[in-house]
Parts: C-alpha cells; sequence; structure tokens
C-alpha cells in the first residue's frame, strides 16, 4: 500500500491530474461537430492516457458510440481500481500498458481511430525511466548503455567464469525489455524529437556491453580465450541489436517532453481525416523552443480550434499549470497544407485576467456557438 505521501509523489511522476467532466463533455460536443456525419455507433474513440477513464465514461453513458468501440489504457496499475469505481472497468476496451506503443493484438494501432482524445501527461518524469537502461562507465567517464543491469555483480559474475556467462547471459527483465521495446519504437515511429538539432545519425551504440569483458586480456592467449573472444563477440552483437539507439540519444529522449511525444501519438493513433482533441500545456503552442514542433504539426494535421482554457481547470486536482485544447484533424493521405491553407481555425481564450472569475460553462457556450457558426 502506497503512503498518502508516496501516492502523491507518484501521481506528481507520471502528470496524473484527472480532468474536470464539463471539459470532457466540452471537448465532446466540439469533436462531434468535426466528426463525419456516420452512423454514431462506428466512431472508433481512444484516449490513450486514460487514468481513471473519465473521458471513456461520458462517451459510454452518453452513447458517444457502442462501447465496443471504446479504448483506453494508461501505463499506472493503480488506476484500475479507479475504472472499477467509475464503472467502466469490464465494459469497454481497458489496458493497462504505454499509451505511446501499439498493441495490436488488444487493437490499439496507428491509423486506427476516428477520434483520439484525451489530456495526456505532462510536467511529470515522462521518459526519466529510460535512464534505467543507462550505466555510468566510470573507466571512460561516459554512459553506456547495460540490458544485463547491475554492473558490479555482472562484471564480477565475467570474472569468476566467463565461459558460464556467456553461454547463460542473464534474461532481460520484463520491465528492462518494455524499455528496450519503447527506445525501438521512438526511434522507429516517431519524428518530432528527431527534428531539433542533429539528430540524423541515429543508431546503436558500439559501446554497448563490450566493458563487461575487459577481463578477457587477464586470459592467458589460446584456446580458452578464442573461445571466449568468439562467444563474446556473439553476446554483444546481440546486446547491441537489443536497444537501437546511442547513450546519446536516450539521454535526449529522457529530457524530452513527454506532451510533444504523445501529440505525436495522439495523431499516429488517428485515422487519415480523423480528430484529435488534446488539453496541452500552453507553452506548446506560445514557446519559440517550440516552433519546430508548430511547423511539424502543420504538416501533419490540419488545426480546427485552439481554446485556452483558464488556470483554475485544474486547481481542483493539484495543478497549476495554464492549459488549451487542441482540435485537429489529421491531413488525409496525399493532402497538402496549402490546399486548406485558407481554411478557418477558430482561437478563444477567456480574457478576463488570469481567468479565475471566469464562468467555464458560458465561456464553454460562447465558443460552441462560434465553432457551429464557422462551421456554416
Ligand atoms: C493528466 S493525466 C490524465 C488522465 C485522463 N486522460 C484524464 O483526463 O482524466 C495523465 C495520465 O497519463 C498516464 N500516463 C503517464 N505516462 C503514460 C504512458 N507512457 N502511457 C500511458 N499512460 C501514461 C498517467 O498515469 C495519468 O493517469
Amino acid at each position: 500500500m502506497l503512503t498518502q505521501v508516496a501516492e502523491k509523489q507518484k501521481k506528481k511522476e507520471l502528470g496524473q491530474y484527472f480532468t474536470p467532466e464539463n471539459v470532457v463533455a466540452f471537448m465532446y460536443e466540439m469533436a462531434k461537430l468535426f466528426l463525419p456525419k456516420r452512423t454514431k455507433k462506428l466512431i472508433k474513440i481512444i484516449d490513450p492516457a486514460c487514468g481513471e477513464g473519465i473521458f471513456l465514461k461520458y462517451a459510454l453513458e452518453h452513447k458517444i458510440t457502442s462501447r465496443v468501440n471504446l479504448f483506453g489504457c494508461d501505463i499506472d496499475p493503480m488506476v484500475e481500481k479507479e475504472w472499477r469505481k467509475l464503472n467502466v472497468f469490464g465494459k469497454l476496451h481497458l489496458y493497462i500498458c504505454d499509451g505511446l506503443m501499439d498493441e495490436e493484438e488488444d487493437g490499439i494501432k496507428k491509423k486506427s481511430f476516428d477520434l483520439v482524445i484525451g489530456n495526456p501527461p505532462y510536467g511529470g518524469t515522462g521518459l526519466a525511466e529510460l535512464s534505467r537502461l543507462l550505466e555510468n562507465n566510470t573507466a571512460k567517464e561516459k554512459k553506456i548503455i547495460n540490458l544485463f543491469g547491475e554492473e558490479e555483480k555482472i562484471k564480477e559474475k565475467v570474472k569468476e567464469n566467463p565461459m558460464s556467462f556467456l553461454n547463460n547471459p542473464p534474461a532481460l527483465s520484463k520491465s528492462q525489455s518494455q524499455l528496450v521495446r519503447l527506445t525501438n519504437t521512438l526511434k522507429d515511429s516517431y519524428e518530432s524529437w528527431k527534428i531539433q538539432g542533429s539528430r540524423n545519425e541515429i543508431g546503436n551504440s558500439e559501446e554497448t556491453q563490450q566493458y563487461l569483458f575487459e577481463n578477457i586480456y587477464s586470459l592467458p592467449p589460446g584456446k580458452e580465450r578464442t573461445d571466449f573472444l568468439l562467444r563474446a563477440t556473439k553476446v554483444w552483437k546481440k546486446a547491441a541489436n537489443e536497444v537501437q539507439l546511442s547513450p546519446k540519444h536516450i539521454k535526449v529522449l529522457i529530457n524530452f517532453p513527454i506532451e510533444i511525444l504523445f501529440t505525436e501519438r495522439f495523431l499516429q493513433l488517428a485515422k487519415p481525416g480523423g480528430i484529435i482533441a488534446i488539453i496541452l500545456p500552453e507553452g506548446i503552442f506560445a514557446n519559440a523552443q517550440t516552433q519546430y514542433f508548430r511547423d511539424w504539426m502543420l504538416q501533419k494535421g490540419r488545426h480546427l480550434a485552439i481554446v485556452s482554457l483558464p488556470r483554475k481547470v485544474f486547481a481542483g486536482a493539484g495543478a497549476n499549470a495554464k492549459t488549451t485544447i487542441l482540435f485537429m484533424k489529421k491531413r488525409k493521405t496525399g493532402e497538402t497544407v496549402k490546399e486548406t491553407a485558407r481554411k478557418k481555425v477558430l482561437l478563444t481564450s477567456p480574457n478576463q485576467g488570469n481567468g479565475s472569475n471566469i464562468d467555464l460553462e458560458k465561456y464553454f457556450e460562447e465558443v460552441l456557438d462560434a465553432a457551429k457558426k464557422m462551421r456554416k
């Protein structure tokens, strides 16, 4: 059982600030304006960082689509008890998994959803977990990839009996394998983190594991040493192929804003022509450092509306972030930026100081009216 303090800390690390129901309702009302007018029950919806499941509960209760078309996942196994409380558990497709990765067997895969909706994590520890793949190689004073973990223990084992270690290299733990899968997914399927700077030479780490076998040179020359070398080369190669990124790039990812990766993920999960509705920290739309990402987004989708929220929206959940809801339509194959350049985008902001006195319901009504007028 987690203590209250530990629970609070974990919520902070995972960016666990749940969305109030009036915001959820507003986002669906807006999304409905933009979704194609087809049989409602066919609309496939996912929230890939669904927390307690408020977006899915709303869709279920308000019959936005049939329950077989509702999907959600969250990385934190503890949310399962919230799913039970909200009475969504067992009624729709809910999984404990990393929302940044496909889970094909569960139907979570790219280009599959008409609507991707939610409030992904931000401001937490993001991808800090990836640092578990790295070890400080003190000899070289730099970080290297160490899949086997527990550097000192392993070195000891290699020293004692190198052949036995090589014949039975330790298996990766389940959590370590997940991290490896995540780095490889980020390398193969994500673009946003590669755009900035010179990240074009994305490759393996040649140093992977080699340092573990430094003591080879203490073996006398001869058959034992040759056999050891041959086996060791195979083990190194295998390990090096597991993680397809170098330590340098893993470090970039550890410090990369997870909300940007999630925005890319929302766009990946949407079908061509599908809608994304996502709550993001306002900085993404305002900071000079994220201009590259705004340019990238334009290529992938057309902005429909950008609705700034007052700070007080998440105050109840313990977060003080200034947030904005982005509605976008993913580009259809072949659709160019130029073709849609003249289409209108709705930009709204609660223009009463910091928005603390604003009547939120009224604000949402006004935005909805403006969106309806714009669609005419
Ligand atoms: C800001 S909360 C929002 C939850 C929910 N969408 C809502 O609006 O109420 C973000 C959620 O993302 C989850 N999360 C963090 N990293 C994740 C990941 N890599 N994959 C899936 N969920 C993740 C957290 O556990 C947390 O429940």
